[in-house]
């Protein structure tokens, strides 16, 4: 079974997530009420913030303690290419119970040995990419992943709208215009050929949440 699938990414006025200033604190309190099962985090968004954490040490070797009833989620991550190093960090910042990583038959053996070298699990789907169907539809199997988070740029996002995959989305709008011509917004994809490629969506909720900011939810109409 495919777990249900929500976006939530805050964005400017012109559906941009680059150079705004997200209120992170306000971005995440929003994020904890769906209590999800898994955050779905791009690569890319896990290696902008790996630029501020520490090395590894001999600790990251460790098996980790598991706890049955542990209810924080997963962190999921698709890293076809073995580019994420700072899993250490990632399991210490303590809102997520454990690691999980989603790799194609194209990763690297090597990394597939670094991981096992620090009891990380992951999951291979697909030949080049990530089979994004595939993975999460073993999450949901393996772990028993009901609903998934998104915490990533518009490219992840983007895949997984294109796929049909997406059950919601959830937008905050920063009052801020940024413009310019490349593709940066929070559903980056190749251009439409038809108008039936268009993603329908029908309106759940809106709020002002503070400091103009703007909560929208939308169902995805499949
Ligand atoms: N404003 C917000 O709400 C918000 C939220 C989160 C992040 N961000 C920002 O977004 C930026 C990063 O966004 P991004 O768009 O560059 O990258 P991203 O979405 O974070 O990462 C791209 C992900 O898509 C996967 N991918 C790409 N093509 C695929 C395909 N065909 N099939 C399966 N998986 C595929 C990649 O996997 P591989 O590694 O396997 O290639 C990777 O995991 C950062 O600057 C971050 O700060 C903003």
């Amino acid at each position: 079974m495919l777990p249900r699938i929500i976006l939530h990414n805050e964005i400017s006025v012109d559906g941009r997530i680059d150079w705004i200033t997200p209120d992170i604190g306000l971005f995440y309190e929003l994020a904890s009420r769906w209590k999800e099962d898994a955050t779905l985090a791009g690569s890319n968004t896990i290696l902008k913030q790996e630029e501020e954490m520490p090395e590894e040490d001999e600790e990251a070797f460790e098996p980790p303690v598991k706890n049955s009833g542990d209810s924080r989620p997963l962190l999921v991550v698709p890293d076809s290419k073995g580019r994420v190093r700072k899993w250490h960090a990632l399991r210490k910042i303590g809102y997520w119970r454990d690691v999980v990583v989603l790799c194609s038959h194209s990763t690297p053996g090597t990394y597939l040995d670094y991981l096992k070298k620090r009891h990380i699990d992951y999951i291979v789907a697909g030949d080049n990419y990530v089979d994004l169907k595939a993975a999460l539809e073993e999450l949901n199997a393996r772990y028993g992943i009901r609903l998934v988070r998104v915490d990533s740029g518009g490219t992840l996002n983007g895949v997984l709208l294109r796929a049909g995959m997406v059950d919601e989305i959830s937008v905050l709008i920063n009052p801020s215009l940024v413009g310019g011509t490349s593709p940066r917004s929070f559903f980056r994809a190749p251009d439409l050929n038809l108008p039936e490629g268009i993603i329908k969506l029908k309106f759940i909720h809106f709020e002002i949440i503070k400091d103009d900011i703007i909560w929208l939810r939308y169902k995805v109409v499949q």
